[in-house]
């Protein structure tokens, strides 16, 4: 079972770098391994969301926002090997 975490507090920094290298997002900070720029660009996002099964961090995306008018979904990724799964679309 999939489950969704809100914010960064309980993020597993080292799994989402991996996350980040795998699909290239986050302007391919991850395949460039600048990984502390990664975590300040999600600590500074209005709003992080995790996907986790069992332990393991397998989708990821964050929102930029004004928090009143404006936002825009960035850098949603899933491990390629739990793509198609229904992870990314996952709304509640
Ligand atoms: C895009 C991504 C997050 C989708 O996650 P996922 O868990 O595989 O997706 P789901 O199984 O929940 O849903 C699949 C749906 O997403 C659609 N989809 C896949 N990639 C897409 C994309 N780049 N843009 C828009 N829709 C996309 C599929 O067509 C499918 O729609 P359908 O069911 O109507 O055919 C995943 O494929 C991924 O990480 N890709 C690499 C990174 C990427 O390109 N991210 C998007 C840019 S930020």
């Amino acid at each position: 079972m999939v489950s969704y975490k809100t914010g960064t507090e309980c993020v597993d920094w080292p799994q989402l770098y991996h996350l980040y290298s795998q699909v290239e997002l986050v302007a391919s900070l991850g395949k460039r391994s600048e990984f502390n720029k990664i975590k300040s660009a999600f600590i500074n996002s209005f709003k992080v969301v995790t996907a986790g099964k069992a332990d393991k961090l397998v989708g990821a995306g964050r929102l930029i926002s004004d928090g009143i008018c404006y936002g825009t979904i960035f850098d949603l990724g899933v491990l390629p090997e739990y793509q198609k799964q229904g992870i990314g679309r996952h709304d509640e």
